[in-house]
């Protein structure tokens, strides 16, 4: 019926028709149409991430996303948080923390990546500087023929794993706050092998010799699904697809305001009318933000020869032109002719990811 996979763009057109479908719930197109936005339906695995997970670092980021997401900056923000065994301490002074990153392709463009640890008050004693470094470890075994085995040693502890420091922070016991890793290195080496749970080490040597050991009593970190679900480990992933969509909402705005009147109900002709996606009625819940946006539609008629502030392409031109000579050309059609994305943010397993999609609002409507 409808030959989704060869609608390389539009994708405006299917959010259209998932609405005029919407009464009928009819859940495989619902599944056509996530899986052509690309957007993954709500999260199967377990344990399940729910909303109150949602870090407030990512919900500010989504807030600024405007700045965050960008040309040569990134295109989707992704977080995850540590699996549910994470934080547990190996020693005195060294802690392990798990990830499991499940949607990352090998055609994005790890720009960043970083550990956020929240580092509880220490209770007891004098200010203590300690140096607090990340290990990432790996099997030896995933180390073969690999360019990057030269900054991976063997580990003390384990003959059949490797060590590699990816980054190194003094922090002072006294106050709590949270700690950010460069862990970029880290997560490309997963990504190049595919390989879904990264294992990282938290080690802390106090960085005056004669003090005591961390663990004792100076430095803790907030373990995974403790109680305070704010404060659990994450890992934080900027990525680089390279499809930076330039055609930003507050630009195309501010372009063609002038251009084009806004909807007027009493006229017929081809013009931008009012069309709101609701997340919510459409039982998308996974989805954080927005809860729906303005993706508008274009109606209206495309009269010949045309007049007013008719926006017509070139084509159309054309086409009516040889359709008052040709009977079997048919007229131009009111559709969009500029488009600009949004930015949607969604739970994962684990996690939640901040992306722009591109084409799903229409900014300007015409004959084409
Ligand atoms: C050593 O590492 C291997 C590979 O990750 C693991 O299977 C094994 O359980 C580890 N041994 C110990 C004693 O932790
Ligand atoms: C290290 O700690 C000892 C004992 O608290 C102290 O006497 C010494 O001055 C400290 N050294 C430095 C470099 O802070």
């Amino acid at each position: 019926m409808f030959y989704l996979d060869k609608l390389p763009f539009f994708k405006h057109f299917l959010v259209l028709l998932l609405l005029t479908h919407l009464a009928f719930t009819s859940a495989p197109l619902e599944e056509r149409l996530l899986e052509m936005l690309g957007i993954p339906g709500p999260p199967k695995g377990r344990p399940v991430f729910s909303r109150n997970e949602v870090s407030q670092y990512m919900l500010e980021l989504y807030a600024q996303s405007e700045r965050v997401l960008g040309r040569g900056v990134a295109t989707a923000v992704r977080s995850y948080n540590s699996l549910p065994t994470s934080g547990d301490m190996l020693s005195e002074n060294r802690w392990q923390f798990l990830f499991s990153m499940t949607d990352l392709t090998l055609s994005e463009k790890v720009v960043q990546g970083h550990l956020r640890v929240f580092k509880p008050k220490g209770t007891k004693g004098r200010e203590t500087p300690y140096r607090v470094s990340i290990f990432h470890e790996v099997d030896k075994e995933d180390l073969k023929g690999s360019i990057g085995a030269k900054h991976y040693y063997s580990s003390p502890y384990n003959s059949s794993v490797a060590l590699r420091i990816l980054d190194t922070l003094t922090l002072e016991t006294r106050q709590s706050h949270w700690c950010s890793f460069d862990i970029a290195e880290a997560i490309r080496f997963h990504q190049e092998r595919n390989i879904e749970t990264m294992r990282l080490h938290v080690y802390a040597m106090p960085e005056n010799a004669t003090d005591i050991l961390p663990g004792s009593r100076g430095i803790r970190f907030v373990k995974s699904r403790g109680k305070q679900v704010q404060l659990q480990p994450s890992i934080v992933i900027y990525t680089d697809d390279g499809s930076y969509d330039t055609l930003r909402n507050s630009d195309a705005r501010l372009a063609r305001q002038s251009e084009q009147s806004k909807y007027d109900p009493s006229k017929t002709y081809c013009q931008r009318k009012p069309l709101y996606v609701d997340f919510n009625r459409l039982g998308w819940d996974w989805i954080i933000g927005p809860t729906g946006f303005d993706a508008y539609m274009c109606q209206g008629d495309c009269p010949f020869p045309y007049s007013g502030k008719l926006k017509i392409t070139n084509h159309a031109y054309l086409q009516s032109a040889m359709g008052s000579i040709h009977s079997g050309v048919p007229k131009p059609c009111c559709a969009p002719t500029a488009l600009s994305p949004i930015t949607l943010m969604y739970l994962v397993n684990n996690g939640v990811i901040m992306r722009e999609y591109k084409e799903m609002k229409v900014e300007e409507c015409g004959c084409a």
